[in-house]
């Protein structure tokens, strides 16, 4: 397939940006982080489902039409966010990539591909220099823990990770959130909850399962996506393909932010002042110092930060614990690939002509 050439200065211009999944819920965040970080758009191109047309969405003051994503949709697009389901970035990024649009992927298709980088640009930003016209985003519970572990891992490098996450069911998407506020009702009616996103109701409850279950050879238990994404995808962004992760992954009804409770085996001694210090310093965390206090997701959500608190040694010695909490659909999700882009530009890695070549994905 021939290379296509880009002549675009995106460290100067004004994208034509699409949006695939404008109308859910990190399409509609990562509009508003548009708005916020005033990311430089000449023509916005809002994308979804055939259901959606007839709407639009508020940007910038002006109400703009959704359109169905279809190949031709990316004509003279140079940036695509997809925030949609899976198979339709399947489908549909390599056919925006071949029309010259760079790609910025929040689905879990291309999370794991060796030709695709998994960013988060406080951590990995050089991986972005080979990318090939896909870039993928992380999924919004590694990115929260990876965040918050890599200070640590810079202080005293990583043996193990202990993990348990409290998922908010915005993670799942609107239906999520309409799933926990029909169910509420329901609860407060008398009535039984309709259940149809989460493995059991989740109003006024907690369901250890997160996804879909799947077996890992070798062991005689099946693992849930969310777990095994979470171990997959810190080791790819860490580099560290051998990284010992042991997960679980809770749903709990909370609408937005997850949190996750991590013991942090370090390779070499640190103490927990030693900890605070370096999560303390590192961009895009902020360290409740304060031993007793601890964030929340009601006090974190709309934050772009990921907040870590309780850091602590572990009784037994050797360990760190640390609590963390970030909003799934800003720092997990819409922040998170906002500042991909900006980094994108800030390494002129817009127009490089390297990606077209869209059979080798
Ligand atoms: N929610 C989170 O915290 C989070 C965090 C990280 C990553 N993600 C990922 O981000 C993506 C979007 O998640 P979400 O939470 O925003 O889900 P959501 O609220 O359910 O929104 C889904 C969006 O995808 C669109 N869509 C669905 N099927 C489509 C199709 N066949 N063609 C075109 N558009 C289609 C929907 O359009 P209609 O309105 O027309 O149906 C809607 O705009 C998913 O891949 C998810 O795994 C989500």
């Amino acid at each position: 397939m021939q290379a296509l050439k880009h002549s675009r200065d995106s460290r100067n211009a004004a994208l034509d940006v699409a949006v695939v999944g404008a109308t859910g819920a990190v399409g509609q965040t990562l509009l508003n982080c548009f708005e916020e970080r005033d990311f430089p758009i000449a023509r916005l191109v809002p994308l979804a489902s055939s259901r959606s047309v007839g709407q639009s969405v508020r940007f910038r003051g002006a109400e703009i039409a959704v359109t169905e994503a279809t190949p031709e949709s990316f004509e003279g697009v140079d940036l695509a966010f997809f925030a949609a389901t899976g198979s339709l970035s399947k489908s549909l990024a390599p056919e925006a990539v071949a029309r010259g649009a760079v790609v910025i992927d929040k689905s879990g298709t291309w999370r794991m591909n060796d030709r695709v980088p998994l960013v988060v640009p406080e951590i990995n930003p050089a991986a972005l220099d080979d990318h090939q016209g896909i870039i993928a985003c992380p999924n919004c519970t590694t990115i929260g823990v990876v965040m918050a572990i890599e200070p640590v891992r810079r202080a005293a490098g990583l043996e193990r990770l202990v993990i348990t996450t409290l998922q908010a069911v915005s993670g799942a998407g609107l239906p999520g959130m309409e799933e926990l506020e029909h169910q509420n009702r329901a609860w407060t009616d008398g009535k039984p909850p309709s259940v149809s996103t989460f493995a059991a109701p989740i109003a006024h409850n907690v369901v250890p399962v997160c996804g879909d279950f799947s077996h890992v050879p070798g062991t005689d238990g099946p693992y849930s996506s969310e777990e095994l994404k979470l171990r997959d995808e810190s080791r790819k962004i860490l580099a560290l393909p051998d990284l010992d992760v042991s997960m679980t992954c809770v749903r709990v009804p909370v609408e937005v932010g997850h949190s996750a409770s991590v013991l942090i085996e370090t390779r070499r001694p640190l103490s927990a002042a030693e900890a605070r210090r370096a999560i303390g310093a590192f961009p895009g965390v902020r360290l409740i110092d304060d031993p007793q206090q601890a964030p929340t997701p009601r006090a974190v959500a709309g934050s772009d930060d990921v907040w870590v608190g309780r850091v602590r040694e572990d009784l037994s010695g050797s360990r760190i614990w640390l609590w963390e909490v970030s909003d799934n659909l800003r720092k997990g999700a819409a922040t998170n690939a906002v500042q991909i882009a900006e980094q994108l530009m800030q390494r002129g890695l817009l127009e490089a002509a390297v990606w077209a070549d869209r059979d080798r994905l």
